[in-house]
């Protein structure tokens, strides 16, 4: 039977909490060293269920990897072209990002579509168009997508949106293609400026990551070598925005507060304390904090729809009201019912929830539908008076590492049953 998590709540949260490495980035960098011949130790990494579903998926390449603490040790020599199956693709989303690093290694790739959290449709259409814009031959059919990509050329993909996912698969397909690849349009996600870091270390030669347009100048190799993940920004995001609700002192370390100023700056607003260091940001908050009027997801540089479920909690306990449009995806309000169970105030049209601040949440019997969702219910419960228990906790741990035994280590009561 599935583990559920119990949590007694009212505790504040005090101490100290570490952030681990960014899935985001993590799982673009194992489609990555598809790209490279050799040995790669990925360094920071965490042993979460996403991780380990894109292990499996390289280990049928015959890509092997070896997780010790917090480093990954991968060997790539004896790489093979594989189909990726619908058992495999099912499990994890960024199984896409393999299209884009087989076409670019093997010039041919065959992938069943992609599964992950049902926050929406989350089509691959602008992946497709990308690679077809370099001459890439594609065709769909029951369920697998067919890459031809012997007669790509290098040349210049233009994005109509600046998607995260296919701006890293088409950096990846273009780093082994002769010639220079333009993309215009690009997603700017810290993320992909670590995408960028970690191939240009194996010896890419890759320029504009952060910008909307990047610039992938094709080698001939990929080597193997060692690379430091970044810092995972929506778990420190999620963090703060614990210590925030639940009210508390809690210093995140191994956080950089410029991966995360739209949400520092929303913080400031609701009247907690924040202190930003080099590498840490400590929060206080002793009181009821203020709503925020207006706030809407939308790409880097501005608040994350990753954060998204997590903030709508922090304001229905506010005092005040709060508008918050959901731009990025069409089905992220899913935990709205269910916040609704412990007694918060939100009203949903179309994409936009009108959340009125409650003076208290009550525990109750939850149920995660996605990884940000059940993020997010955590830290409801952690506030509630009573008991909550929320069922579906593999979705937590497709991105947060033992998520109860930090929230522990920080004085909450929580723990899986
Ligand atoms: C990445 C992140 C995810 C985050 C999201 C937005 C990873 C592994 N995941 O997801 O945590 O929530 O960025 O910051 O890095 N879309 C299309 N067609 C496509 C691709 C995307 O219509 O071909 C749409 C999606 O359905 C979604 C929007 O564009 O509505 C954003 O998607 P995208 O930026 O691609 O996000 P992901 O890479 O899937």
């Amino acid at each position: 039977m599935e583990n559920k998590l119990k949590i007694f709540g009212g505790k504040r949260l005090v101490g100290d909490v570490n952030v681990e490495g960014a899935k985001n980035a993590i799982l673009p960098i194992l489609a990555g060293v598809i790209l490279c011949d050799g040995k790669i130790e990925i360094k920071n990494c965490v042993d979460i269920s996403d991780v380990r579903c894109m292990r499996e998926i390289l280990k049928t390449m015959n890509v092997s990897s070896l997780a010790k603490e917090a480093t990954l040790y991968i060997d790539t020599q004896k790489i093979e072209n594989q189909k990726i199956t619908h058992d495999l693709t099912q499990k994890v989303r960024a199984s896409i990002f393999m299209l884009g690093a087989l076409l670019g290694r093997f010039r041919k790739a065959s992938i069943a579509f992609p599964g992950g959290c049902k926050i929406g449709a989350r089509p691959i259409d602008i992946h497709l168009r990308g690679f077809k814009s370099l001459g890439v031959k594609v065709v769909e059919r029951h369920g697998y997508i067919y890459c031809n990509a012997e007669n790509m050329k290098a040349g210049k993909v233009v994005f109509d949106f600046p998607s995260v996912g296919a701006t890293e698969s088409l950096m990846m397909c273009a780093s082994l293609l002769q010639g220079t690849t333009k993309i215009y349009g690009a997603a700017k996600e810290p993320e992909i400026v670590d995408l960028q870091n970690f191939l240009n270390k194996m010896g890419a030669n890759i320029h504009g990551a952060g910008t909307d347009c990047i610039e992938i100048v094709g080698v001939e190799k990929l080597h193997g070598g060692e690379y430091e993940v970044m810092p995972d920004r929506i778990i420190c995001g999620t963090y703060l925005l614990a210590a925030a609700t639940c009210g508390g002192d809690v210093t995140v370390h191994n956080a950089l507060a410029w991966h995360n100023e739209a949400l520092l700056s929303f913080l400031k607003q609701t009247a907690c304390q924040i202190d930003v260091y080099n590498d840490k940001i400590r929060l206080r908050a002793d009181k009821r904090l203020l709503s925020i009027d207006k706030i809407q997801t939308l790409p880097y540089p501005f608040f994350p729809t990753d954060l998204q479920p997590q903030m709508m909690v922090l304001q229905s306990i506010s005092e005040g009201a709060c508008t918050m449009a959901e731009n990025i995806f069409e089905n992220r309000f899913s935990l709205v019912p269910e916040l609704g169970k412990m007694g918060a105030n939100i009203v949903v049209k179309d994409r936009t929830a009108v959340i009125s601040g409650v003076q208290k949440l009550y525990g109750a019997d939850v149920s995660a539908s996605d990884l940000r969702a059940g993020a997010a219910l955590v830290i409801a419960g952690m506030k509630a008076e009573g008991y909550t228990t929320i069922s579906n906790v593999h979705y937590i741990d497709r991105g947060y590492e033992r998520i109860e035994e930090k929230y522990s280590s920080l004085g909450a009561d929580i723990k899986r049953i």
